[in-house]
């Protein structure tokens, strides 16, 4: 069976009032919206309470990396604000990702929790500048192979681990992959890929902000990606 796609849009504006006019432009079309660091640290739960009173779901990507009691606290925090999905850094560790899943083990329609592996603004002289000499495609599959058998949701990669996954850790895990561009922007995204390849390689949600967001016509370009992602 061919695995269904979705649209996920990262809001990344600097203002609630910005943040708003975006969201109701584009749902119902769009039917997640990814609230990040930039946006929370303006307005904070503000916006997901507006999202989610919409009916939309709200992916909170604030990446999570500290010590397993602060993480495990703050994913506890993100949901009780009712997030559909939230993500720590897989680099964070086993302790981290365990105390995590028991924190939140049955919390009522606990949140979907995925591991961030390698940022997509990330390439391997980046990486290898951080001392970490393995290629970027084998530190993505160790940190995915570790949280995943430590029992974490899904995973964040760029599309172009995508197939290397799904080959080595099965389809039994959700894929979520920023860094989908429709035509290059030449901006810090370094592994992007377009949507329908993205789609087609199976991820279940892509991320997609600057490209829909900075449009002209933001609504037009969002419905040009869902197509593209639906008829793959
Ligand atoms: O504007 P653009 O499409 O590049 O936005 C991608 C979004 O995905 C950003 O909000 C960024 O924080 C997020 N992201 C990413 N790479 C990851 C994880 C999240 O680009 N590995």
């Amino acid at each position: 069976m061919k695995r269904k796609t979705n649209l996920i849009v990262a809001i990344d504006v600097d203002s609630f009032t910005k943040a708003k006019y975006l969201v109701r432009k584009l749902y119902p079309s769009v039917k997640i919206f990814k609230v990040g660091s930039h946006l929370f640290t303006n307005c904070g739960p503000k916006i997901i309470n507006y999202i989610n009173s919409l009916g939309a779901k709200v992916f909170l990507d604030l990446k999570y990396y500290d010590i397993p009691s602060v993480v495990a606290s703050a994913v506890k925090e993100a949901a009780k604000l009712k997030v559909f999905m939230v993500d720590v850094h897989a680099s964070g560790g086993s302790s981290m990702i365990k105390e995590v899943l028991k924190a939140t083990k049955g919390i009522k329609n606990r949140p979907i929790i995925l591991g961030v592996t390698v940022l997509t603004s990330f390439n391997q002289k980046e990486l290898n500048e951080l001392g970490i000499s393995r290629s970027l495609n084998n530190q993505v599959l160790t940190l995915a192979k570790n949280a995943l058998k430590l029992g974490i949701d899904g995973i964040v990669c760029s599309p172009h681990e995508i197939s290397l996954l799904r080959k080595k850790l099965g389809r039994k895990f959700i894929i979520v992959s920023p860094g989908i561009r429709p035509c290059s922007m030449g901006d810090d995204q370094k592994r992007f890929m377009s949507p329908q390849e993205a789609a087609v390689l199976g991820a279940d949600y892509i991320v997609v902000g600057r490209p829909i967001i900075k449009a002209i016509d933001p609504q037009e370009e969002a419905k040009i990606i869902i197509r593209s992602i639906k008829n793959k």
